[in-house]
């Protein structure tokens, strides 16, 4: 199966999507951090997706596609996926549709994690995250046992480059523009489950799971 979560920098798609993926035995493709993976490697990826990123606005479809396609092929993958952060255009919406066809899928939920936009700069700025692992923490709603330390393995924390006011104002306008109306092309052509992204973290959870049981 497939599932799709649409949503603005910050609503909490990657603090969902692991719980989600160990319940349902999904595989979790985070373009986001497969992206920033590739920019502290150096890859000519990363080099090519760095200046975007940086800025707050969306690399190329081109880029991403690839990328999606390649570790949709991967044999772990196959039970299924849950995508974050993809598709981000409608571009990229129509392209991951062409991919499932010709694997006789589809997208079978599309969550839309809906929030206002004056919560995300707070979540954002406190944001500290292990790279390695993709686990996310913040400051005020989810502190580590130690600060700056990750839980489980005891390695540093960072912040993110593209984590500031400033930054998030471009990547909310990204957002607007050209992720919203991949909500309206998934609308016309099955189920979007809009869920309450302002809840806390385990009422959000709640939320998901329903959706996907049902
Ligand atoms: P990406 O990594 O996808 O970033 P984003 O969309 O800006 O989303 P975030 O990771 O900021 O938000 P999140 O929803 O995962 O929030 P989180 O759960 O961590 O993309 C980064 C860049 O890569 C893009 O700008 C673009 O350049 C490029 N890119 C990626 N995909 C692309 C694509 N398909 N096409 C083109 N370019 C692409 O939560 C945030 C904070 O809030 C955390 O600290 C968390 O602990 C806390 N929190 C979470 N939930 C709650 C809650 N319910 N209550 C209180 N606090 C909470
Ligand atoms: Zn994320």
């Amino acid at each position: 199966s497939t599932e799709v979560s649409l949503c603005p920098p910050g609503s909490g798609k990657g603090t969902q999507s692991p719980i989600i993926k160990d319940e349902y035995c999904l595989c979790h493709l985070a373009t986001g951090d497969m992206l920033r993976a590739a920019v502290s490697a150096k890859t000519p990826l990363g080099v090519k997706a760095k200046e975007a990123m940086d800025k707050g606005e969306l690399v190329s479809d081109d880029l991403v596609i690839g990328i999606i396609d390649e570790a949709m092929k991967k044999p772990s993958c196959q039970k299924g996926f849950i995508l974050d952060g993809f598709p981000r255009t409608v571009v990229q919406a129509e392209k991951l549709d062409e991919m499932l066809a010709k694997q006789g899928a589809k997208v079978d939920k599309v969550l839309n994690f809906s929030i206002d936009d004056a919560i995300l700069e707070e979540r954002i700025t406190g944001r500290w995250i292990h790279p390695s692992s993709g686990r996310t923490y913040h400051t005020k709603f989810a502190p580590p046992k130690v600060p700056g330390v990750d839980d489980i393995t005891g390695d540093p924390l960072i912040q993110r480059k593209d984590d500031t006011a400033a930054v998030l104002k471009s990547r909310l306008e990204a957002f607007h523009r050209q992720t919203e109306p991949v909500i309206d092309y998934y609308t016309k052509k099955s189920a979007v489950a809009e869920l309450h992204a302002e809840k806390p973290p385990k009422d959000v959870t709640a939320e998901v799971q329903k959706v996907l049981s049902s």
